[in-house]
C-alpha cells in the first residue's frame, strides 16, 4: 500500500497504459480520478476498478482547455487533496511528414502538449500544499524519431522539456516532476500491430527483454513508484519502462 490516503488524477485511462497505471495507483491504496474522452469506456473502468478502492470518472474532452480546471476541482471535491497528477491521454495523426498539415499536427499538441502544460499549472498548488508530484509521459518514437510520428514525437518531446523546467522551477517547493517512456500492449498499440503487423514484429524482435510490457504490472508499478516516498529524491528524470526497446533504435 505505497499510496496509502493518497490520491491521483490519472487521464487518458479508460483504457491501455493509464488505465494500467490506475489500475496499480487504486491497488497501492490511493483514491483516483480518472479521466478520459470515452464516457462508456470510461464507466466501465471505473466499474471494474471499485472492487479495489475509490475511483471516480470523469467524462473530459482534454482538447477543450476551459473544461481543464474543473478536472482540479471535481479531484478535490471529491478526495479533498491532490497528491499525484498522472497526464496520459494522447491522441495524434499517422502521416508522413512531406504530408504533415498544421491541422494533424495540432492533434497531437490539443491532445497531449496543451492539457499536460494547463493541468500542471492549475495542480501546482494544491501538489505544494501535498508535496505531491507530476508523471507525464513520453515516448521512444520523440527520443528516436520514427516515420509518420512527426506530430507525436514532437508533442512528446514538448512534454519532456516542459517536464524538465517545471522540475527545475518546482523543486524548491517540494513538488516532483518525471516522464514515463512506456512500451506496453495498449488498445492503440494493438491498432497499429494490426496496421503494421511485419512492423510490429520487427518492434519485439528488437526489444531486449523479448516482449511487450503490461500496462499494470510494468507501467503501473513504476508510476507507483515514482509517485511514492521511494521516489521522494527523484525528479526531472525520464524512466525507460520498455525493456530496453530505445537501446536497439
Ligand atoms: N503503449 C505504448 O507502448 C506507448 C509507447 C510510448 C508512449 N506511450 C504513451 O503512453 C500513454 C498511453 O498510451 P496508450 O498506448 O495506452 O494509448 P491509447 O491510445 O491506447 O489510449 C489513450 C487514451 O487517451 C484518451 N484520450 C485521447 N485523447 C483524449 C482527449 N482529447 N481527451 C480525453 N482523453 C483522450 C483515449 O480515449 C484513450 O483512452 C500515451 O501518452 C502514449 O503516448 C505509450
Amino acid at each position: 500500500m505505497l499510496l496509502k490516503d493518497q490520491t491521483a488524477i490519472v487521464t487518458g485511462a479508460a483504457r491501455g497504459v493509464a488505465k494500467g497505471v490506475a489500475t496499480a495507483f487504486v491497488k497501492a491504496g490511493a483514491s483516483v480520478l480518472i479521466v478520459d474522452r470515452e464516457a462508456e469506456l470510461g464507466k466501465a473502468t471505473c466499474a471494474e476498478l471499485a472492487e479495489f478502492g475509490p475511483v471516480h470518472f470523469m467524462a473530459v474532452d482534454l482538447a477543450d482547455r476551459d473544461a481543464l480546471p474543473g478536472i482540479i476541482d471535481e479531484a478535490l471535491a471529491r478526495f479533498g487533496r491532490l497528491d499525484t497528477l498522472v497526464n496520459a491521454a494522447q491522441a495524434s495523426a499517422q502521416v508522413m511528414l512531406a504530408d504533415m498539415s498544421i491541422a494533424a499536427m495540432n492533434i497531437a499538441f490539443d491532445t497531449g502538449f496543451w492539457p499536460t502544460f494547463l493541468l500542471m499549472k492549475a495542480a501546482f498548488p494544491h501538489l505544494v500544499k501535498s508535496q505531491g508530484s507530476v508523471i507525464n509521459f513520453g515516448s521512444g518514437a520523440g527520443i528516436e524519431g520514427m516515420a509518420t510520428q512527426a506530430s507525436y514525437g514532437a508533442a512528446k518531446e514538448a512534454i519532456r522539456s516542459l517536464s524538465k523546467t517545471a522540475a527545475v522551477e518546482w523543486g524548491e517547493h517540494g513538488v516532483r516532476v518525471n516522464v514515463i517512456c512506456p512500451f506496453a500492449l495498449s488498445p492503440g498499440v494493438e491498432q497499429w500491430r494490426m496496421q503494421f503487423p511485419e512492423a510490429f514484429e520487427g518492434q519485439i524482435a528488437k526489444v531486449p527483454m523479448r516482449r511487450i510490457g503490461d500496462p499494470e504490472r510494468d507501467i503501473g508499478a513504476s508510476a507507483v513508484y515514482l509517485a511514492s516516498h521511494l521516489a521522494a529524491y527523484v525528479t526531472g528524470t525520464t524512466l525507460m519502462v520498455d525493456g530496453g526497446q530505445t537501446r536497439r533504435f
